[in-house]
Protein backbone atom coordinates (compact mmCIF):
# COMPACT_ATOMS: atom_id res chain seq x y z
CA UNK A 1 0.00 0.00 0.00
CA UNK A 2 1.20 3.64 -0.32
CA UNK A 3 1.34 6.20 2.38
CA UNK A 4 -1.47 6.38 4.66
CA UNK A 5 -3.02 10.10 2.69
CA UNK A 6 -5.45 10.64 6.08
CA UNK A 7 -3.79 10.20 9.56
CA UNK A 8 -5.77 10.95 12.22
CA UNK A 9 -4.19 11.79 15.61
CA UNK A 10 -6.27 11.37 18.42
CA UNK A 11 -4.66 11.04 22.46
CA UNK A 12 -4.73 12.56 25.83
CA UNK A 13 -4.22 16.30 26.68
CA UNK A 14 -0.68 16.83 26.52
CA UNK A 15 0.18 13.33 24.96
CA UNK A 16 2.64 14.52 22.15
CA UNK A 17 0.11 14.68 19.83
CA UNK A 18 0.86 18.21 18.10
CA UNK A 19 4.53 17.76 18.43
CA UNK A 20 4.22 14.19 16.40
CA UNK A 21 1.33 15.27 14.26
CA UNK A 22 3.51 18.78 13.08
CA UNK A 23 6.63 16.69 12.45
CA UNK A 24 4.77 14.53 10.56
CA UNK A 25 3.19 16.91 8.23
CA UNK A 26 6.06 18.58 7.54
CA UNK A 27 8.19 15.09 6.77
CA UNK A 28 5.20 14.11 4.49
CA UNK A 29 3.93 17.54 3.04
CA UNK A 30 0.59 16.97 4.25
CA UNK A 31 -1.87 19.41 5.79
CA UNK A 32 -1.75 19.56 9.52
CA UNK A 33 -4.63 20.40 11.53
CA UNK A 34 -5.20 20.95 15.24
CA UNK A 35 -8.65 20.41 16.39
CA UNK A 36 -7.95 21.15 19.52
CA UNK A 37 -6.91 24.83 18.65
CA UNK A 38 -10.78 25.18 16.80
CA UNK A 39 -11.73 24.48 20.58
CA UNK A 40 -9.88 26.67 22.02
CA UNK A 41 -11.16 29.92 19.86
CA UNK A 42 -14.57 28.85 20.36
CA UNK A 43 -13.83 29.13 24.05
CA UNK A 44 -11.84 32.23 23.37
CA UNK A 45 -14.84 34.46 21.69
CA UNK A 46 -17.19 33.13 24.41
CA UNK A 47 -14.73 34.39 26.79
CA UNK A 48 -14.41 37.18 24.94
CA UNK A 49 -18.31 37.94 24.20
CA UNK A 50 -18.62 38.05 28.09
CA UNK A 51 -21.26 35.20 28.01
CA UNK A 52 -21.50 32.73 30.59
CA UNK A 53 -19.92 29.82 29.46
CA UNK A 54 -22.74 27.79 30.96
CA UNK A 55 -24.94 28.96 28.47
CA UNK A 56 -25.24 26.29 25.67
CA UNK A 57 -27.40 27.30 23.51
CA UNK A 58 -25.24 31.20 23.05
CA UNK A 59 -21.88 29.31 22.98
CA UNK A 60 -23.11 26.89 20.52
CA UNK A 61 -24.86 29.88 18.26
CA UNK A 62 -21.61 31.97 18.63
CA UNK A 63 -19.49 28.54 17.27
CA UNK A 64 -21.53 28.37 14.00
CA UNK A 65 -21.29 31.92 13.60
CA UNK A 66 -17.61 33.02 14.02
CA UNK A 67 -15.43 32.59 10.92
CA UNK A 68 -12.10 30.27 11.73
CA UNK A 69 -9.13 30.22 9.72
CA UNK A 70 -6.56 28.13 9.93
CA UNK A 71 -3.05 29.03 7.78
CA UNK A 72 0.58 28.04 7.71
CA UNK A 73 2.93 30.05 10.30
CA UNK A 74 4.66 32.07 7.57
CA UNK A 75 6.58 34.49 8.41
CA UNK A 76 6.48 34.07 12.33
CA UNK A 77 9.47 32.67 14.51
CA UNK A 78 7.91 32.03 17.86
CA UNK A 79 7.47 28.07 17.56
CA UNK A 80 3.76 28.31 16.27
CA UNK A 81 2.41 25.42 14.46
CA UNK A 82 -0.10 27.58 12.32
CA UNK A 83 -1.62 30.85 12.60
CA UNK A 84 -5.22 30.87 13.82
CA UNK A 85 -7.52 34.04 12.95
CA UNK A 86 -10.95 34.24 14.51
CA UNK A 87 -12.92 36.79 12.21
CA UNK A 88 -9.71 37.65 10.77
CA UNK A 89 -7.69 38.35 14.38
CA UNK A 90 -4.58 36.36 14.49
CA UNK A 91 -5.00 35.08 18.04
CA UNK A 92 -2.72 32.13 17.70
CA UNK A 93 -0.93 32.78 21.49
CA UNK A 94 -4.32 33.89 23.01
CA UNK A 95 -5.44 30.39 22.77
CA UNK A 96 -3.13 28.64 25.27
CA UNK A 97 -4.08 30.88 28.26
CA UNK A 98 -4.89 29.95 32.15
CA UNK A 99 -8.77 31.42 30.84
CA UNK A 100 -9.01 29.54 27.48
CA UNK A 101 -7.92 26.00 29.52
CA UNK A 102 -10.03 26.39 32.18
CA UNK A 103 -13.27 26.19 30.33
CA UNK A 104 -12.40 24.45 26.91
CA UNK A 105 -13.28 21.23 27.76
CA UNK A 106 -16.33 22.04 28.84
CA UNK A 107 -17.50 24.30 25.70
CA UNK A 108 -16.53 21.14 23.69
CA UNK A 109 -18.83 19.03 25.42
CA UNK A 110 -21.68 21.34 23.58
CA UNK A 111 -23.58 19.13 20.30
CA UNK A 112 -24.01 22.41 18.91
CA UNK A 113 -20.35 23.13 19.16
CA UNK A 114 -19.15 19.68 17.73
CA UNK A 115 -21.54 19.78 15.03
CA UNK A 116 -20.31 23.14 13.91
CA UNK A 117 -16.70 22.45 13.97
CA UNK A 118 -16.59 18.40 13.27
CA UNK A 119 -18.33 20.08 9.71
CA UNK A 120 -15.42 22.55 8.88
CA UNK A 121 -12.46 19.52 10.38
CA UNK A 122 -14.07 17.23 7.62
CA UNK A 123 -14.29 19.69 4.83
CA UNK A 124 -10.95 20.24 5.65
CA UNK A 125 -10.15 17.08 5.13
CA UNK A 126 -11.69 15.65 2.36
CA UNK A 127 -8.45 16.32 0.29
CA UNK A 128 -6.63 13.96 1.79
CA UNK A 129 -2.74 14.49 2.37
CA UNK A 130 -3.57 15.80 5.84
CA UNK A 131 -2.82 14.84 9.70
CA UNK A 132 -5.56 15.65 12.01
CA UNK A 133 -5.21 15.45 15.41
CA UNK A 134 -8.02 15.99 18.29
CA UNK A 135 -9.68 13.37 20.54
CA UNK A 136 -12.59 12.15 18.49
CA UNK A 137 -10.77 12.12 14.71
CA UNK A 138 -10.64 8.62 14.21
CA UNK A 139 -13.99 7.82 15.78
CA UNK A 140 -16.11 10.27 14.60
CA UNK A 141 -14.64 13.02 12.21
CA UNK A 142 -12.46 10.69 10.14
CA UNK A 143 -13.61 7.30 10.97
CA UNK A 144 -11.78 6.07 7.64
CA UNK A 145 -8.80 7.36 8.20
CA UNK A 146 -5.82 5.13 6.71
CA UNK A 147 -3.62 5.64 9.83
CA UNK A 148 -5.33 5.91 13.29
CA UNK A 149 -2.97 6.87 16.19
CA UNK A 150 -3.96 7.07 19.72
CA UNK A 151 -1.21 8.91 21.89
CA UNK A 152 -0.84 8.57 25.81
CA UNK A 153 1.61 8.89 28.46
CA UNK A 154 1.21 9.10 33.07
CA UNK A 155 -0.67 12.02 33.39
CA UNK A 156 2.68 13.02 35.38
CA UNK A 157 5.00 13.36 32.71
CA UNK A 158 2.18 14.95 30.57
CA UNK A 159 1.68 17.85 32.85
CA UNK A 160 5.96 17.65 33.22
CA UNK A 161 5.46 18.63 29.51
CA UNK A 162 2.87 21.03 29.66
CA UNK A 163 5.01 22.81 32.49
CA UNK A 164 7.81 23.20 30.70
CA UNK A 165 6.20 24.11 27.31
CA UNK A 166 4.44 26.69 28.97
CA UNK A 167 7.41 27.93 31.05
CA UNK A 168 9.61 28.08 27.62
CA UNK A 169 6.60 30.65 26.14
CA UNK A 170 6.84 32.89 29.55
CA UNK A 171 3.66 31.75 31.01
CA UNK A 172 4.21 31.24 35.01
CA UNK A 173 2.15 27.80 36.27
CA UNK A 174 2.88 25.01 39.21
CA UNK A 175 3.41 21.37 38.19
CA UNK A 176 0.94 20.61 40.79
CA UNK A 177 -1.69 23.05 39.51
CA UNK A 178 -0.85 21.41 35.79
CA UNK A 179 -1.52 18.33 36.80
CA UNK A 180 -4.49 18.40 38.11
CA UNK A 181 -5.78 20.75 35.69
CA UNK A 182 -4.80 18.06 33.00
CA UNK A 183 -6.50 15.21 35.01
CA UNK A 184 -9.61 17.03 35.04
CA UNK A 185 -9.47 17.45 31.04
CA UNK A 186 -9.09 14.10 30.65
CA UNK A 187 -11.68 13.07 33.07
CA UNK A 188 -14.02 16.21 31.17
CA UNK A 189 -12.95 14.87 27.48
CA UNK A 190 -13.48 10.63 28.29
CA UNK A 191 -16.72 11.18 29.96
CA UNK A 192 -18.64 13.42 27.62
CA UNK A 193 -21.68 11.42 25.92
CA UNK A 194 -20.86 12.49 22.64
CA UNK A 195 -17.53 11.86 20.67
CA UNK A 196 -15.87 10.71 24.45
CA UNK A 197 -11.96 10.42 24.31
CA UNK A 198 -11.50 6.96 23.23
CA UNK A 199 -8.84 4.82 20.59
CA UNK A 200 -11.08 3.74 17.61
CA UNK A 201 -11.15 0.14 17.45
CA UNK A 202 -8.39 0.28 14.54
CA UNK A 203 -6.28 2.58 16.05
CA UNK A 204 -2.57 2.34 17.36
CA UNK A 205 -2.07 2.58 20.70
CA UNK A 206 1.43 4.41 21.67
CA UNK A 207 2.34 4.65 25.32
CA UNK A 208 5.09 7.52 25.03
CA UNK A 209 5.72 8.14 28.89
CA UNK A 210 9.40 6.23 28.28
CA UNK A 211 9.57 7.31 24.54
CA UNK A 212 11.53 10.53 23.54
CA UNK A 213 10.19 12.43 20.47
CA UNK A 214 12.65 11.05 18.13
CA UNK A 215 11.43 7.88 19.01
CA UNK A 216 7.50 8.31 18.90
CA UNK A 217 8.04 10.00 15.76
CA UNK A 218 10.16 7.10 14.23
CA UNK A 219 7.21 5.02 15.02
CA UNK A 220 4.20 7.04 13.66
CA UNK A 221 6.60 7.75 10.18
CA UNK A 222 7.10 4.17 9.90
CA UNK A 223 3.59 3.44 10.69
CA UNK A 224 2.61 5.89 8.21
CA UNK A 225 4.68 4.89 5.17
CA UNK A 226 3.08 1.49 5.58
CA UNK A 227 -0.37 2.06 7.26
O1 LIG B 1 -5.70 19.43 22.45
P1 LIG B 1 -6.15 20.65 23.25
O2 LIG B 1 -5.68 20.65 24.68
O3 LIG B 1 -5.81 21.93 22.56
O4 LIG B 1 -7.75 20.54 23.28
C1 LIG B 1 -8.55 21.49 23.90
C2 LIG B 1 -9.89 20.89 24.32
O5 LIG B 1 -10.68 20.63 23.17
C3 LIG B 1 -9.80 19.59 25.10
O6 LIG B 1 -10.45 19.75 26.35
C4 LIG B 1 -10.58 18.59 24.32
C5 LIG B 1 -11.27 19.35 23.24
N1 LIG B 1 -11.17 18.71 21.93
C6 LIG B 1 -12.20 17.90 21.54
O7 LIG B 1 -13.14 17.70 22.31
N2 LIG B 1 -12.18 17.32 20.33
C7 LIG B 1 -11.15 17.51 19.49
N3 LIG B 1 -11.15 16.92 18.28
C8 LIG B 1 -10.06 18.30 19.88
C9 LIG B 1 -10.09 18.89 21.14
Amino acid sequence: MTHASTIAIDGTAASGKSTIGEMLARRLGYLYLDTGAMYRAVALAALRSGMEIANEEKVSRLAQSIRLEILPPDGYDDGRQYNILLDGEDVTWSLRTPEVNAVVSQVSTYPGVRRALTRLQRRIGQHGKVVMVGRDIGTVVMPDADLKLFLDASPEERAHRRHKEMAARGVESSFDEVLRWIMHRDQIDSCRDIAPLRPADDAVIIDTTNMSVEEVFEKALKLAEDP
